[in-house]
């Protein structure tokens, strides 16, 4: 069997920290693919040192000619531009709409056989879109959100109970904005419900840092958002896809029918299998997580509605 082509469509922060985890995991050769001249080039020229380090043979090369992804097992989508100051709501949807619709046109005619997965933001509009623009089964194009939005609530949990990251297991699911839905009739300590172990007080709080743990980090940084994680995040539903792993994981996927919702992306569990996205898991959610998951649904809604 060859070696894997894993396409990198932005080479940005998270862009570059994938490649470097790409690389790492040994997951197979790496294209580096951005519009900015030479950044990818010196990024893969860079990443290539790090290989004798590590004693890895891995493969990075950088590119701004969106051909060299040919062939692609799997293409993970960052291009986009950030909010500016002044810059609208709407005016961003618009922009990185445009690049979606730029980017899928490549993928679709060099990777047609490749599973897409979108981090871009307004995440769950843009995976919506990249699955439109490309035409591909909406099995094989999937956003990255509710990984690292799960990782971040186990990770706020985990600290406030002084335990292992491994005893917490949580779901978040919904829109990747302030509307998700941490499930806290599925948040266990090894199976234990949580709220055994926190108050209802508590867990709302550590709940409403998850919704805006993302914002956290960008009033750290000043410039630019969290890109270690998210990648990581993507990372994970790389590899359950590439060894077929059948994982269950929360990512936005198009429902049919589940969850009460018809025909949009959106963030839900999934087992992440070699044919993409295997099946979307249906779970009972209480009454009043079915308000929250609808609320959030409707807040995707009225993203699309301005594509
Ligand atoms: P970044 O600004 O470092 O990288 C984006 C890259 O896209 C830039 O290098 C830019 O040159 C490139 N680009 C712009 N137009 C392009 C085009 N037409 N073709 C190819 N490349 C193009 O941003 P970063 O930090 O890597 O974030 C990327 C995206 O991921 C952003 O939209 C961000 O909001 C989003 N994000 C999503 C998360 C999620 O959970 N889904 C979490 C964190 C960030
Ligand atoms: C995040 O959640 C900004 O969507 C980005 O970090």
């Amino acid at each position: 069997m060859g070696r894997r082509k894993i396409a990198l469509i932005g080479a940005g922060q998270i862009g570059g920290t994938l490649a470097l985890l790409a690389g790492l995991r040994k997951l197979g050769d790496v294209v580096l693919y951005d519009i900015a001249e030479g950044m990818p080039q010196g990024k893969a020229l860079d990443l290539s040192h790090v290989a004798p380090v590590f004693g890895l043979d891995f493969s990075v090369t950088g590119t701004n000619d969106i051909a060299d992804i040919a062939g692609a097992d799997i293409c993970v989508v960052t291009s986009g531009v950030p909010r500016k100051p002044g810059m609208s709501r709407d005016d961003l949807v618009k922009t990185n709409a445009d690049i979606v619709r730029s980017v899928a046109a490549g993928i679709r005619e060099h990777a047609p056989g490749s599973f897409v997965i979108v981090i871009t933001n307004p995440l769950d509009a843009m995976v919506y879109l990249m699955q439109k623009e490309t035409g591909f089964d909406p099995k094989k194009v999937v956003g990255m959100a509710g990984v690292l939005d799960t990782a971040r609530h186990e990770a706020f949990l985990a600290a406030e109970l002084e335990l292992s990251v491994n005893s917490v297991s949580a779901f978040v699911l919904g829109g990747h904005g302030d509307t998700m839905v941490p499930v806290r009739s599925y948040t266990t300590t090894n199976g234990i419900p949580i709220t055994k172990k926190i108050s209802d007080e508590r867990l709302t709080e550590i709940e409403n840092r998850t919704r805006k743990a993302g914002g956290e980090v960008v009033s750290l940084l000043k410039t630019g958002s969290a890109f270690y994680s998210p990648a990581a995040s993507a990372i994970q539903m790389v590899e359950s896809y590439i060894y077929d792993e059948r994982r269950l994981l929360p990512a936005c996927a198009q429902c049919n029918g589940e969850f009460g919702v018809d025909g949009m992306y959106v963030g839900v569990p999934v087992i992440i299998g070699k044919a993409g996205v295997e099946e979307i898991v249906e779970i009972d959610l209480t009454d009043d997580e079915k308000s929250q998951f609808q609320k959030s649904v409707e807040a995707v809604q009225s993203v699309v509605d301005i594509l």
